[in-house]
Protein backbone atom coordinates (compact mmCIF):
# COMPACT_ATOMS: atom_id res chain seq x y z
CA UNK A 1 0.00 0.00 0.00
CA UNK A 2 1.60 3.41 -0.66
CA UNK A 3 1.99 5.18 1.93
CA UNK A 4 -0.40 8.40 2.04
CA UNK A 5 0.61 11.52 4.81
CA UNK A 6 -1.86 14.16 5.88
CA UNK A 7 -1.09 17.46 7.22
CA UNK A 8 -3.91 18.84 9.12
CA UNK A 9 -4.71 22.14 10.56
CA UNK A 10 -7.96 24.33 12.44
CA UNK A 11 -9.78 24.14 9.12
CA UNK A 12 -10.29 20.40 9.26
CA UNK A 13 -12.34 20.64 11.91
CA UNK A 14 -14.12 23.69 10.50
CA UNK A 15 -17.04 22.02 9.39
CA UNK A 16 -17.52 20.35 12.88
CA UNK A 17 -18.10 23.47 14.64
CA UNK A 18 -14.55 23.75 15.89
CA UNK A 19 -12.76 27.74 15.19
CA UNK A 20 -9.82 28.50 13.74
CA UNK A 21 -7.32 30.20 14.59
CA UNK A 22 -6.58 32.77 12.08
CA UNK A 23 -9.25 33.18 9.67
CA UNK A 24 -11.69 36.23 10.76
CA UNK A 25 -13.58 35.29 14.43
CA UNK A 26 -11.19 33.04 14.57
CA UNK A 27 -9.79 32.32 17.97
CA UNK A 28 -6.93 34.37 18.28
CA UNK A 29 -9.59 37.69 17.24
CA UNK A 30 -11.48 36.98 20.25
CA UNK A 31 -8.34 35.40 22.72
CA UNK A 32 -4.89 37.47 23.19
CA UNK A 33 -2.84 34.09 22.25
CA UNK A 34 -0.20 35.53 25.18
CA UNK A 35 -2.51 35.21 27.48
CA UNK A 36 -3.71 31.58 26.81
CA UNK A 37 -1.32 29.61 24.97
CA UNK A 38 1.81 30.79 26.52
CA UNK A 39 3.76 29.44 29.34
CA UNK A 40 3.91 33.32 30.76
CA UNK A 41 -0.12 33.50 30.59
CA UNK A 42 0.09 30.38 32.34
CA UNK A 43 2.26 31.78 34.89
CA UNK A 44 0.02 35.30 35.39
CA UNK A 45 -3.33 33.72 35.30
CA UNK A 46 -3.47 29.77 35.16
CA UNK A 47 -7.12 30.43 35.96
CA UNK A 48 -8.25 31.79 32.91
CA UNK A 49 -6.12 29.19 30.56
CA UNK A 50 -7.90 26.93 32.46
CA UNK A 51 -11.26 28.18 31.98
CA UNK A 52 -10.43 28.46 28.04
CA UNK A 53 -9.44 24.83 27.36
CA UNK A 54 -12.65 24.21 29.81
CA UNK A 55 -14.45 25.98 26.83
CA UNK A 56 -13.21 24.49 24.22
CA UNK A 57 -13.24 20.86 25.42
CA UNK A 58 -17.19 22.09 26.24
CA UNK A 59 -17.30 23.02 21.88
CA UNK A 60 -15.73 19.66 21.23
CA UNK A 61 -17.98 17.68 22.74
CA UNK A 62 -20.79 19.21 20.81
CA UNK A 63 -18.74 18.75 17.51
CA UNK A 64 -18.91 15.48 15.33
CA UNK A 65 -16.04 14.49 13.15
CA UNK A 66 -17.23 16.14 9.11
CA UNK A 67 -17.42 14.42 5.58
CA UNK A 68 -13.93 15.58 5.49
CA UNK A 69 -12.91 13.26 8.40
CA UNK A 70 -14.99 10.89 7.10
CA UNK A 71 -13.52 10.60 3.65
CA UNK A 72 -9.86 10.81 5.36
CA UNK A 73 -11.01 7.47 7.49
CA UNK A 74 -12.05 5.88 3.85
CA UNK A 75 -8.86 6.11 2.21
CA UNK A 76 -7.92 3.78 4.63
CA UNK A 77 -9.06 1.17 2.25
CA UNK A 78 -6.36 1.77 -0.70
CA UNK A 79 -3.64 3.27 1.11
CA UNK A 80 -1.62 3.27 4.14
CA UNK A 81 -2.79 7.00 5.76
CA UNK A 82 -1.31 8.51 8.42
CA UNK A 83 -2.64 11.95 9.85
CA UNK A 84 -0.20 14.90 11.07
CA UNK A 85 -2.51 17.20 13.00
CA UNK A 86 -1.96 20.79 14.47
CA UNK A 87 -5.61 20.45 15.43
CA UNK A 88 -5.70 19.62 19.30
CA UNK A 89 -9.10 17.85 18.89
CA UNK A 90 -9.79 13.93 18.46
CA UNK A 91 -12.12 13.96 15.49
CA UNK A 92 -9.69 12.02 13.38
CA UNK A 93 -9.51 9.72 15.77
CA UNK A 94 -13.81 9.55 16.28
CA UNK A 95 -13.83 9.51 12.87
CA UNK A 96 -11.85 5.78 12.48
CA UNK A 97 -8.71 6.59 12.01
CA UNK A 98 -5.78 4.35 13.10
CA UNK A 99 -2.39 6.52 12.82
CA UNK A 100 -2.65 10.34 14.22
CA UNK A 101 -0.02 12.43 15.49
CA UNK A 102 -1.15 15.25 17.25
CA UNK A 103 2.13 17.91 17.09
CA UNK A 104 0.55 20.41 18.99
CA UNK A 105 -1.13 18.41 22.15
CA UNK A 106 -4.50 17.18 22.73
CA UNK A 107 -7.45 18.30 24.49
CA UNK A 108 -9.00 15.63 25.74
CA UNK A 109 -5.21 15.51 27.80
CA UNK A 110 -3.93 16.64 30.75
CA UNK A 111 -0.57 16.13 32.79
CA UNK A 112 1.12 17.66 35.64
CA UNK A 113 3.24 20.63 35.62
CA UNK A 114 6.28 19.75 35.94
CA UNK A 115 5.93 16.26 34.00
CA UNK A 116 5.76 15.65 30.18
CA UNK A 117 4.97 11.66 29.95
CA UNK A 118 2.55 11.33 33.09
CA UNK A 119 -0.36 11.96 31.26
CA UNK A 120 -4.04 11.19 31.96
CA UNK A 121 -7.45 11.45 29.85
CA UNK A 122 -10.23 13.55 30.75
CA UNK A 123 -13.68 12.19 29.56
CA UNK A 124 -16.99 13.86 28.41
CA UNK A 125 -18.81 13.62 32.02
CA UNK A 126 -15.47 15.20 33.56
CA UNK A 127 -13.65 17.23 30.97
CA UNK A 128 -13.07 20.38 33.30
CA UNK A 129 -10.07 20.91 35.06
CA UNK A 130 -9.35 23.80 37.78
CA UNK A 131 -7.00 25.28 39.92
CA UNK A 132 -6.41 22.51 43.10
CA UNK A 133 -7.09 19.40 40.53
CA UNK A 134 -3.61 17.25 41.29
CA UNK A 135 -2.34 14.51 40.21
CA UNK A 136 -1.35 11.90 42.85
CA UNK A 137 2.11 13.54 43.88
CA UNK A 138 -0.35 16.36 44.54
CA UNK A 139 1.47 18.94 42.02
CA UNK A 140 -1.24 21.11 39.67
CA UNK A 141 -2.96 19.79 36.51
CA UNK A 142 -2.13 21.83 33.44
CA UNK A 143 -3.66 20.61 29.77
CA UNK A 144 -1.39 18.76 27.60
CA UNK A 145 -1.31 21.02 25.04
CA UNK A 146 2.16 22.76 23.36
CA UNK A 147 1.84 26.62 23.89
CA UNK A 148 3.70 28.52 21.81
CA UNK A 149 7.47 28.89 23.11
CA UNK A 150 7.63 25.71 23.91
CA UNK A 151 9.03 22.45 22.65
CA UNK A 152 7.08 20.25 19.74
CA UNK A 153 8.42 16.99 20.99
CA UNK A 154 6.33 15.16 18.11
CA UNK A 155 7.97 16.74 15.23
CA UNK A 156 10.95 14.41 14.76
CA UNK A 157 8.37 11.85 14.23
CA UNK A 158 6.40 14.02 11.73
CA UNK A 159 9.22 14.51 9.95
CA UNK A 160 10.22 10.77 9.88
CA UNK A 161 6.04 9.97 8.31
CA UNK A 162 6.99 12.83 5.75
CA UNK A 163 9.70 11.85 4.69
CA UNK A 164 8.65 8.02 3.40
CA UNK A 165 5.44 10.01 2.11
CA UNK A 166 4.16 8.46 -1.41
CA UNK A 167 1.68 11.13 -1.79
CA UNK A 168 1.31 14.16 0.34
CA UNK A 169 -1.48 16.04 1.68
CA UNK A 170 -2.31 19.53 3.34
CA UNK A 171 -5.44 20.31 4.83
CA UNK A 172 -6.95 23.46 6.57
CA UNK A 173 -4.08 24.79 7.75
CA UNK A 174 -2.80 28.56 6.75
CA UNK A 175 1.20 27.80 6.87
CA UNK A 176 1.78 30.38 9.72
CA UNK A 177 3.09 28.18 12.85
CA UNK A 178 6.71 26.21 12.69
CA UNK A 179 7.67 23.86 12.56
CA UNK A 180 4.42 22.16 11.21
CA UNK A 181 4.31 24.40 8.38
CA UNK A 182 8.70 23.38 7.61
CA UNK A 183 7.16 19.55 6.99
CA UNK A 184 6.85 20.08 3.30
CA UNK A 185 9.99 20.96 2.58
CA UNK A 186 10.72 16.93 3.64
CA UNK A 187 8.60 15.52 1.77
CA UNK A 188 10.78 13.73 -0.95
CA UNK A 189 11.29 15.13 -4.78
CA UNK A 190 8.71 14.34 -7.25
CA UNK A 191 5.87 13.35 -4.43
CA UNK A 192 2.29 14.47 -5.92
CA UNK A 193 1.31 17.49 -3.17
CA UNK A 194 -2.19 18.05 -2.68
CA UNK A 195 -3.36 21.60 -0.72
CA UNK A 196 -6.97 21.69 -0.06
CA UNK A 197 -8.55 24.86 1.53
CA UNK A 198 -11.00 27.37 0.64
CA UNK A 199 -8.34 30.54 0.84
CA UNK A 200 -5.04 31.14 -0.64
CA UNK A 201 -2.30 30.18 1.17
CA UNK A 202 1.12 31.03 0.84
CA UNK A 203 3.59 27.97 -0.19
CA UNK A 204 7.33 27.95 -0.17
CA UNK A 205 8.00 28.82 -4.34
CA UNK A 206 9.04 26.08 -6.24
CA UNK A 207 6.99 23.17 -4.90
CA UNK A 208 4.69 21.58 -7.53
CA UNK A 209 1.26 21.84 -5.29
CA UNK A 210 -2.18 20.33 -6.73
CA UNK A 211 -4.48 23.10 -5.09
CA UNK A 212 -8.43 22.12 -4.63
CA UNK A 213 -9.99 25.17 -3.49
CA UNK A 214 -12.77 23.89 -1.47
CA UNK A 215 -13.44 23.53 2.20
CA UNK A 216 -12.58 19.96 3.82
CA UNK A 217 -15.67 17.95 2.96
CA UNK A 218 -15.85 18.81 -0.87
CA UNK A 219 -12.37 19.08 -0.86
CA UNK A 220 -11.25 15.30 0.25
CA UNK A 221 -14.64 14.33 -1.69
CA UNK A 222 -12.41 15.66 -5.13
CA UNK A 223 -9.43 14.25 -3.36
CA UNK A 224 -10.46 10.83 -3.00
CA UNK A 225 -11.82 10.92 -7.03
CA UNK A 226 -8.11 12.09 -7.73
CA UNK A 227 -6.37 9.42 -5.73
CA UNK A 228 -9.04 6.52 -7.21
CA UNK A 229 -8.60 7.78 -10.48
CA UNK A 230 -4.80 6.72 -10.17
CA UNK A 231 -4.95 3.50 -8.19
N1 LIG B 1 -12.11 23.65 5.09
C1 LIG B 1 -10.77 23.69 4.90
N2 LIG B 1 -10.01 24.74 5.28
C2 LIG B 1 -10.63 25.78 5.87
C3 LIG B 1 -12.02 25.81 6.09
C4 LIG B 1 -12.78 24.68 5.67
N3 LIG B 1 -14.10 24.63 5.83
N4 LIG B 1 -12.33 26.99 6.69
C5 LIG B 1 -11.17 27.65 6.84
N5 LIG B 1 -10.13 26.93 6.35
C6 LIG B 1 -8.70 27.27 6.29
C7 LIG B 1 -8.39 28.74 6.32
O1 LIG B 1 -8.51 29.29 5.01
C8 LIG B 1 -6.94 28.73 6.82
O2 LIG B 1 -6.02 28.61 5.75
O3 LIG B 1 -8.07 26.73 7.44
C9 LIG B 1 -6.89 27.48 7.70
C10 LIG B 1 -6.85 27.73 9.19
O4 LIG B 1 -5.67 28.40 9.52
P1 LIG B 1 -5.34 28.77 11.04
O5 LIG B 1 -6.56 29.32 11.69
O6 LIG B 1 -4.11 29.60 11.02
O7 LIG B 1 -5.08 27.35 11.73
P2 LIG B 1 -3.78 26.43 11.72
O8 LIG B 1 -2.98 26.62 10.49
O9 LIG B 1 -4.23 25.06 12.07
O10 LIG B 1 -2.97 27.02 12.95
C11 LIG B 1 -1.79 26.37 13.35
O11 LIG B 1 -1.51 27.77 15.24
O12 LIG B 1 -2.80 28.94 16.69
C12 LIG B 1 -1.95 27.88 16.58
O13 LIG B 1 -1.67 25.93 17.80
C13 LIG B 1 -2.60 26.58 16.96
O14 LIG B 1 -2.53 24.47 15.83
C14 LIG B 1 -2.72 25.85 15.65
C15 LIG B 1 -1.60 26.45 14.82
Amino acid sequence: MKKLVILTGAGMSAESGFSTFRDSGGLWEKYNVEDVASPDGWERNPEMVLDFYNGLRKQLMQAKPNAGHQGLYELEQDYDVKIITQNVDDLHERAGNHNVLHLHGELMKVRPVNRENEIYTLTPENCEIHLGDKDKNGIQLRPHIVWFGEPVPMIEKAIEWTEEADIFVIIGTSLNVYPAAGLIHYVRKGIPIYLIDPQEVHIPSGLPVHIIHKGAGEGVKELVQILKSHL
